[in-house]
Parts: C-alpha cells; structure tokens; sequence
C-alpha cells in the first residue's frame, strides 16, 4: 500500500531493532515510526519514547503521523514476566487493550506476536498442532492466550484486521534478547566467540522450536502482505523454523569452534521450557499463505558465527 505509515511499540528490543529496519526499507524510512519505552536505538529511524500503557499517547501519535498500520511488539517476555507477573499481566494485556482499541477507532491494521507459550499441559509435545487445548503455566503464556482471543475477538466484532503468528524462540545476530527462556540459544554464540565457554541455564536435552531472525522477519512480512480471504486464523498462526537442544546447538557451534565448551547449570527456567512443545506443526501457515522456513540449525550457525566473527 504505496500511503502505508507504520507505527512500531517495542521497536527498540530484540525483534523492533530488526523489523524496524526491514518495515523501512520495504516502505521507505519516513514510512516507519518506531517507539519504546527506552530510549532510541535505531538512531537513523524516525523515534518516539511511547509507553504503551498510556492510551492517550498513543492516540495522539497515531493521529499526528497518520498511522495505518501498527506492529505491537511491547511486552515483558516469559523468565522476566515470572520475576513480576502482575507487571507483566499490566503491560502485556492493557497494553495489548490500548492498541486494539486505538486499531478499532482509527482502523488501524495490527501485527501482534504471539508464542510457543500459549502451550502447556495436554498437547502433544512433538508437531505441536495448530488447534490444541492452551494451557499455559506463565503469566507470559496466559496473556498470549487471552491477547490471541482478544485479537481475534476484535477482528469478528469490529473488523480490525489483526494478524498474528507463535513465534518459537529467536535467535539473531543484530540485536540481544530481552527476558526470555529461548535467549540461552542467542547468548550461546556471543559467549562461544568471546569466551569459547558457555553455561547453559537449560539442561543438555532440552528441545524447543527455534527460529532465525531472517526467517522470523519474512514469515511477519509474509503475514501481513498476504490478502485477507487467506488469513483463516485469527488467533495465532504456528510458525516452525527448526528445533534442537543446548546439547545439539553446542555440537553445531564445534563445528566452527572446535574448542568451545558448554557446561550447564538449570534454572528456574528449566520448568518453563519443559512447559512448552519440542516442535510444531506449522502446515496452517503453509497451507493459507505459503509459509516456508530456509534456515536449519546448520546454516543458522554458520550464519550467525560469520556476522558475530566479524563484529567481534
Ligand atoms: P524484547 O524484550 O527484546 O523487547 C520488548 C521491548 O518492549 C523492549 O524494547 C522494551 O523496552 C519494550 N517495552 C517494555 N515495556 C514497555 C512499555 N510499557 N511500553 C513500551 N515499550 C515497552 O522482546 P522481543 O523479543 O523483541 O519480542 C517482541 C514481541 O515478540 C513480544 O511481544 C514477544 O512476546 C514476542 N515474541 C518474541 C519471541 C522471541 O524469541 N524474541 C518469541 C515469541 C514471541
Ligand atoms: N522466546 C520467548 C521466550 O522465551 C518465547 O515467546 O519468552
């Protein structure tokens, strides 16, 4: 849409730094607004300091730059949301609120993020499928369920164009992740370069589904892009990239790092983890709008030692 304007909420954390970058160059940079709590990062975007919980702000930037499309990306991720959860409740859904409401007023489209987490108890922990009982057993995971209902809700009652997807972890060499319990799986490369040691806070054979950024970003783009009549759920879409192990991610990094070691010492995140699906059944995604992962654990780690080897 060539009057696209775009405003981004928690564009300055692990995946904002990233997409901001890409919404600006498919769009143009005087097409993306970038906002967060803290302050700016992206330094060449065009930044506003927006706390998402206050309504009246965003309304106000929303009009003032002729918003039509909002990625809500604000939010306080699973392991810092069990160190306050009724902050993380307060952000994570009255934040979710405001947006919705301000989409319904000025019929905004929104991308809202939602996560591996809505899973829990009674599902299947292999190919986790697209419909299945959501049990989650954090506040994190509780307010994806309630935020995938609310979009969807939103989307039957009043229209709004809400999409969304599950994304797995994210692992990504431009940006550091902000609070959750797959960020072991980005701190391991940092840690591999620059001190060929790591302690993993996840025990040797914990699986979970994982993405690479690159893939995360197209999957988000893919998304929003594609024409409505094939967006036949309004929740949240399952997206898969690959799933591996603390054990089986060390392995690929000796690969290129012969002489890295990890050790590991679980903690409170552990639980969390043994929460969630090892891997998920995305073929929904794949079916409705051509979903398709390019990167395995072999060319994710190639790829993120090269950047990393290089930034060092
Ligand atoms: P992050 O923690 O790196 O970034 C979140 C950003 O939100 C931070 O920059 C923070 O300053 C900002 N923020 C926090 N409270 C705010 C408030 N009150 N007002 C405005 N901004 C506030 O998180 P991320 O990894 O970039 O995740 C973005 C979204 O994607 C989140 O909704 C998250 O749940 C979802 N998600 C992320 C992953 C992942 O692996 N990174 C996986 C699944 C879903
Ligand atoms: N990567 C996220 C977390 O660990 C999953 O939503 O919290």
């Amino acid at each position: 849409m060539a009057s696209e304007k775009i405003l981004i909420t928690g564009a300055n954390g692990q995946i904002g730094t990233v997409l901001s970058h890409a919404l600006s160059d498919k769009f143009g940079s005087d097409k993306v607004l970038t906002t967060d709590l803290r302050p700016a990062t992206n330094q060449c975007l065009p930044f506003e300091t927006l706390d998402i919980l206050d309504a009246s702000r965003l309304e106000h930037l929303i009009e003032q730059h002729k918003i039509t499309t909002l990625y809500h990306l604000a939010a306080i991720l699973s392991a810092k949301g069990e160190q306050d959860p009724a902050k993380a409740w307060q952000i994570n859904m009255d934040g979710l609120f405001n947006v919705l409401e301000a989409a319904r007023k000025f019929k905004l489209k929104v991308f809202f993020p939602s996560s591996i987490a809505v899973f829990g108890a009674h599902v299947p922990r292999q190919q986790t499928p697209q419909h299945a009982s959501l049990q989650p057993t954090t506040v994190y995971g509780i307010s994806k369920v309630g935020g995938e209902l609310w979009g969807a809700y939103y989307h039957e009652k009043f229209g709004v164009d809400v999409r969304s997807l599950r994304y797995p972890g994210i692992i990504g060499h431009e940006s550091l992740p902000g609070g959750g319990t797959t960020d072991y799986a980005v701190e391991i490369f940092h840690k591999a370069i620059s001190d060929k040691a790591y302690t993993s806070f996840l025990g040797p054979d914990t699986r979970l589904p994982m993405i690479y950024m690159q893939d995360a970003i197209r999957a988000t783009l893919m998304l929003m892009d594609a024409p409505a009549e094939k967006i036949k759920v309004r929740t949240s879409y399952n997206i898969s990239g690959m799933s591996f192990s603390p054990a089986e991610i060390a392995e690929a990094i000796q690969q290129h790092v012969p002489d890295f070691q990890i050790s590991f010492a679980p903690d409170f995140r552990q639980q969390i983890a043994e929460s969630w699906p090892e891997s998920i059944d995305d073929s929904e995604a794949r079916q409705d709008w051509g979903w398709e992962p390019v990167f395995d654990l072999e060319s994710m780690t190639r790829d993120m030692i090269q950047h990393l080897s290089i930034t060092a």
